[in-house]
């Protein structure tokens, strides 16, 4: 079936591959998809005549962009952690109350002791809201469980999901998040356990098309993570890192030097991170929210654009750090944090966020042959939308050429 877009104010489309600040924005548009498939975007005048008497939708004069994609998130969690939310206000620091017992520990306990069920249906809930924005892909992340029976069920939950709803999930294994408490005294055993057992299981029955790994003091070092790295590339997993989130520790040449497709936070990356980034074409995925809720530096966002990194905005949604899944207040964020200009952040959080999860070539762009996910905003345009926050301005959207949500 064929639907035209007719009066969008303002079309974003987003080109894979064009440089960042270029959004490939066009006024006064028109759209066309057939199915599932974009077919044929330009100004509203120059609509081919063939469209002409097929089925459309007037669009107000509003924005039209891709569907948003998240491209980080740890969406499957046990529990809250609004307690040490509390601790982190009265002056204690996100590693002193991990090194205490909580953080990240206190959520894999939690996650352990929930049922598939109960993970499902809370994450269901999340997913539901993260839509509702104007979200059509997000990347989610295991790591809560840290032993294999409940690494397995995070990401059991998360091909559940992907049957049940809309949004496309896209499933990294994060075995080595932390190691587990009762590995602290061997960790060889637990890098072993990953390494030979639970890396190959998980790219065998592709429960995930990525490996990532949190390379910081505390959780896991460079060397040890290139034996894990090593390990995930041997079994067909593509690459990310978690790098230079609370210290610069050679994270982001670490993931260049895997070839990885993005590393995420690095908001502590110098100088040779930022150029190895370059030179291994590798996304650097800024997590705005993280640095908000942990009253941290943002990632320098202006160095690494003027040096040809790509730079993706994602919110990083976990229990501790960043909880909250609101992908467009992360974007503002990083206009105003990060200097990013609104089409930058755009781009960001389509296509440049599409390449950090390895499908630039078929979401995240308005073009033809791309995917029909699209969203619509009560905005006239993105420089209005990223300034004047919301809570949510998404009125329409649509997965696959499929309404999601149709509010106008
Ligand atoms: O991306 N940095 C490591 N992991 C998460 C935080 C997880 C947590 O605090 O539960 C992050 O910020
Ligand atoms: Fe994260």
């Amino acid at each position: 079936m064929v639907t035209v877009f007719r009066n969008i104010g303002q079309l974003a489309t987003c080109p894979p591959g064009a440089p960042q600040q270029d959004a490939g924005l066009i006024d006064n548009a028109a759209l066309v998809f057939a199915d599932n498939l974009v077919e044929w975007v330009g100004e509203e005048h120059q609509l081919p005549a063939r469209f002409a008497g097929q089925e459309s939708i007037d669009c107000g004069g509003r924005l039209v962009t891709p569907g948003l994609i998240d491209c980080h998130t740890h969406l499957c969690f046990g529990g809250w952690r609004g307690d040490e939310f509390e601790m982190r206000l009265q002056g204690r620091s996100y590693q002193e109350i991990a090194a205490a017992g909580g953080g990240i520990r206190s959520t894999v306990a939690a996650t352990r002791s929930s049922s598939i069920e109960q993970l499902t249906e809370k994450a269901l809930k999340a997913l539901e809201q993260i839509r509702d924005l104007g979200i059509t892909t997000l990347e989610c992340k295991s790591g809560y469980g840290l032993e294999r029976l409940s690494e397995l069920k995070q990401l059991q939950v998360y091909r559940r999901l992907d049957e049940q709803q809309a949004v496309e999930l896209v499933p990294t294994f994060l075995g080595a998040h932390m190691v587990p408490d009762e590995y602290q005294q061997r960790r060889s055993e637990y890098i072993d356990l990953l390494c030979q057992q639970l890396i190959p299981e998980v790219a065998e029955q592709e429960l995930a098309q990525f490996c990532d790994i949190f390379v910081e003091q505390g959780a896991y070092s460079v060397s040890e993570a290139r034996q894990i790295l090593s390990a995930a590339k041997g079994a067909g997993l593509k690459i990310k890192v978690h790098a230079d989130q609370l210290s610069c520790g050679g994270g982001a040449q670490l993931a260049a030097e895997f070839g990885a497709v993005s590393a995420e936070h690095l908001e502590y990356a110098d100088e040779a991170g930022i150029q190895a980034l370059e030179r291994a074409g590798t996304v650097a995925v800024s997590l705005p929210l993280a640095s908000l809720y942990l009253r941290e530096r943002y990632l320098p966002a202006r160095e690494m654009l003027n040096a040809g990194v790509r730079v993706a905005v994602a919110t990083d949604f976990n229990p501790g750090s960043a909880p909250s899944f609101h992908l467009p207040l992360a974007m503002t964020l990083a206009c105003i944090n990060q200097q990013m200009t609104p089409q930058e952040v755009l781009m960001g959080a389509t296509s440049v966020a599409a390449r950090a999860i390895a499908a630039e070539h078929r979401i995240g762009s308005l073009l033809p042959g791309f995917a029909a996910d699209i969203a619509v905003f009560d905005v006239p345009a993105v420089n209005h939308w990223l300034y004047h926050f919301q809570a949510n301005a998404c009125c329409g959207l649509l997965k696959s050429g499929r309404w999601q949500k149709k509010l106008f």
